[in-house]
């Protein structure tokens, strides 16, 4: 069986926002191949963040995809001003909107592609009537709010769930739908998540809280080669 394609997404969340540029610049160099956005609003969830003005800033620094995580509530009126300023990727939380398939729509009427994110008790469910809209589904691994929390295990009977939605869809439409997992990714627990279905890999803390990005890398790739 070929490879599968494996992408590493490093949260900035954890990088140093005092050199936000160039800790962007040292994960691509370091051979990740995505930057995740985390977008908080102190409402749909317990922290604050960055809006699109530092996703404006930090996109002349990077020809990579800036996937854009909305932690906010609600989400149709940010998705526009994120998208002019340059993000790739758009997701949201079904939750956060009350008219999913619209939020969905709009994302991709801006030129990006749409995915929706689950919290760890949320059901796949909200994605049975839209996953002809849907280019990324993200899981989440730990409650959203806050880098450097615990991999909640139950996610990985979820991802293999996931996983099963997507490969049927596909073998049916052809359409590529991403599986991406964002909370508590280490370089020891990745090879278990990647076996469970996932192919993009948030990971914040276990990159930038550690003193060598390209080690790191490499040694998460390295765990990946394993699957
Ligand atoms: C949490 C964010 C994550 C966070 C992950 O709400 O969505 O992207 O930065 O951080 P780690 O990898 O440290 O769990
Ligand atoms: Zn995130």
């Amino acid at each position: 069986m070929a490879q599968p394609t494996f992408r590493i997404a490093p949260s900035i969340l954890s990088a140093n926002f005092a050199k936000l540029g160039e800790e962007v610049q040292a994960v691509i160099a370091a051979g990740a191949d995505i930057i995740h956005f985390d977008v908080m609003d102190n409402h749909y969830v317990p922290n604050l963040t960055i809006g699109p003005v530092v996703c404006e800033a930090i996109r002349p620094c990077t020809d990579a995809l800036i996937d854009v995580h909305l932690m906010v509530k609600p989400v149709d009126a940010i998705i526009p001003m994120f998208a002019k300023a340059g993000a790739n990727i758009i997701t949201f939380h079904p939750e956060a909107s009350e008219h999913i398939d619209r939020s969905l729509g709009l994302i991709k009427e801006h030129g990006c592609k749409a995915g929706l994110v689950f919290n760890p008790a949320a059901p796949l469910s909200y994605l049975d009537y839209v996953m002809d809209k849907v280019d990324m589904i993200l899981l989440m691994s730990v409650n959203p709010g806050f880098g450097g929390q615990k991999f909640i295990p139950a996610t990985l009977d979820k991802l293999r769930e996931a996983r099963r939605r997507i490969d049927e869809y596909t073998a049916k439409t052809g359409k590529e739908i991403w599986l991406e997992i964002d909370g508590g990714v280490k370089v020891d627990n990745i090879a278990e998540i990647a076996r469970a279905g996932a192919d993009t890999f948030v990971a914040g803390s276990a990159i930038y809280n550690t003193p060598d990005y390209k080690a790191t890398i490499d040694a998460m790739r390295d765990e990946l080669a394993k699957v």
